[in-house]
Formats: C-alpha cells, sequence, structure tokens
C-alpha cells in the first residue's frame, strides 16, 4: 500500500506503484485540476507540487510520492487565492486556459523558493511550461508584480 497526502487528506493506492501520479490525480481520485497535455514530462501542463517542488506528475509515480505530500492547483489556496491566482486574474493571463494550473503551480514553486526572481530567474523557472496561446508576456508580469 503506497501512502501521500493529496491537499492535505491522505491517499493510498493497492498495486502498481508504476502508475503515475497525473493518472491516480485524475481517473482515480477524480481531481481534474491537473490536466493532461503530453504525457512525456515534455509540456508542464500536469505540473503539481510534491513536498513544495514543482514536479510533471505524468512522469513521476505513485511510488515516488510515498509518504509524500502533493498539492494540486485544487489545494493551492481554499478559496483559490493564492497570491499567484490572483495575480493571474490581474494580469488576465489565461486565454485557453488549458495549461494554466500547471503554470500557476510552477510560478507558485519558484516564488516560494525565490521570493524575488528577476526575468532570468523567471525564464529558466518557467520555461518548460509550454502555452500555445502564447501568454508567456502576461505570465513574466504576473510573477514579476509578485516579487518582492
Ligand atoms: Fe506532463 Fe506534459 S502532461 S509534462
Amino acid at each position: 500500500m503506497i501512502k501521500f497526502t493529496v491537499n492535505g487528506e491522505a491517499h493510498s493506492v493497492e498495486g502498481d506503484g508504476t502508475l503515475p501520479l497525473l493518472w491516480y490525480l485524475r481517473d482515480i481520485a477524480g481531481m481534474t485540476g491537473t490536466k493532461y497535455g503530453c504525457g512525456a514530462g515534455l509540456c508542464g501542463a500536469c505540473t503539481v507540487h510534491l513536498d513544495g517542488e514543482a514536479v510533471r506528475s505524468c512522469v513521476t509515480s505513485v511510488a515516488a510520492a510515498e509518504g509524500k505530500a502533493v498539492t494540486t492547483i485544487e489545494g493551492l489556496a481554499e478559496n483559490a487565492d493564492h497570491p499567484v491566482q490572483q495575480a493571474w486574474a490581474k494580469h488576465q493571463v489565461p486565454q485557453c486556459g488549458y495549461c494554466q494550473p500547471g503554470q500557476i503551480m510552477q510560478a507558485a514553486a519558484l516564488l516560494a523558493k525565490t521570493p524575488s526572481p528577476d526575468t532570468d530567474a523567471i525564464d529558466g523557472a518557467m520555461a518548460g511550461n509550454l502555452c500555445r496561446c502564447g501568454t508567456y508576456p502576461r505570465i513574466k508580469a504576473a510573477i514579476l508584480d509578485l516579487a518582492e
């Protein structure tokens, strides 16, 4: 039995530890805020936090989450009012919106570690999160707005 928490609640998986965390979250736990993009660790749509670190849940097994705390977009803030989410709304970042849960989780992990990222640090942290709509300038503006 593999045990971990998701947004502070206890979860467990019987059997196959190679099950991708993304599959568990979406198909078993019914938490569809985390998105499936490429399924190969290349786009960032599935980004969640594992003990505070941004990880790609499509290439993270449930076994790798054993004993750890998973945070998804649903659990980032109680009323979806995390500072990053507020900045996203202020700067009207999303277009189609599909990649944005992953973008927000990646940005939240960056700001938790580096409260005052410069543009190079933002580019470095966010480069792996792809957006087909090209919302990159607004993502950067929202993060810079939050930089202390
Ligand atoms: Fe996981 Fe693209 S769906 S990185």
